[in-house]
């Protein structure tokens, strides 16, 4: 078995149920220091996507948030919008039950629901009554595979009102780079940019990347826009390293 093998089967390991608990506290304390590093450029993006609902949605709006963790960022970029209804998914308990602390600053209707995005977007989809006015992933749509993303960003159009935005932050390698020089390239500016990382931090970020994660091109999500019939598709943000955009595909 190839090693890029073997970190897949632990990676697919340590989303089981019964390990959930335990990939939380390991691996949520090393993410939140990446976050607080700012390399993976958070505070910028979030910014960009708080003016963007402050100035693209004028009435009440819904929003879902797909792998929304523990909604940090989220609950500061809804803060003084419009916001009627947000409802994040995740797979984790533990970060849906921060996600409920961190969201109570946010003066709106909420729900959060335990689960994987891929069972549960096809589920309201059924509920005729559940759409969104805009539907965000962040961080969490590079796991899955090339037609998984595609599948799922076509569930999400259907799932969007008139008008509404479904909204991608995510890392996305270059247009000519193949995933392992994109790893290669994000690994080394990690060691470079983020010093608060230990050596056994870095080490489990490194597993976990070369193991699960798997950016596409901007190129390949503008293509599947089209394939959708999203009216515009527009990258509102890249970060100065070029590791991470926030896309916007409009419905
Ligand atoms: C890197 S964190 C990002 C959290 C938050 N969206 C942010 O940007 O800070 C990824 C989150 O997505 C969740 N996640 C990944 N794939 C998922 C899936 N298929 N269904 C539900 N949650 C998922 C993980 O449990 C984790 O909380």
């Amino acid at each position: 078995m190839s090693d890029i093998t073997q970190l897949q089967n632990r990676e697919e390991e340590s989303f089981a149920p019964q390990n959930l608990q335990e990939y939380f506290s390991k691996q949520w304390k090393v993410y939140q220091k990446l976050l607080n590093s700012n390399y993976l450029g958070h505070r910028e993006v979030y910014c960009r996507l708080h003016e963007l609902l402050v100035s693209y949605f004028q009435k009440p709006f819904k929003m879902l948030d797909l792998g929304c963790g523990d909604a940090s960022f989220t609950a500061q970029a809804l803060l003084n919008t419009k916001i009627a209804f947000y409802n994040g998914i995740d797979f984790s308990t533990p970060a849906l039950e921060i996600a409920k602390q961190n969201m109570a600053i946010i003066q709106c209707a909420q729900t959060f629901t335990q689960g994987d995005f891929s069972e549960l977007v096809p589920q309201l989809l059924q509920q005729q009554q559940d759409r969104f006015d805009v539907i965000l992933i962040s961080f969490a749509l590079h796991h899955l595979h090339l037609q998984q993303k595609d599948c799922l960003i076509g569930q999400l159009k259907s799932l969007l009102s008139s008008g509404g935005l479904f909204i991608l932050i995510d890392i996305v390698r270059q247009e000519k780079e193949d995933r392992e020089s994109y790893l290669r390239r994000h690994l080394e500016g990690l060691q470079k940019h983020c010093s608060l990382l230990t050596p056994q931090e870095y080490s489990m970020v490194e597993n976990h990347d070369l193991a699960s994660d798997f950016p596409e091109t901007q190129q390949t999500f503008e293509k599947i826009s089209q394939k959708y019939n999203f009216t515009r598709f527009e990258c509102l943000h890249r970060d100065p390293h070029d590791i991470i955009q926030m896309l916007c595909f409009y419905q």
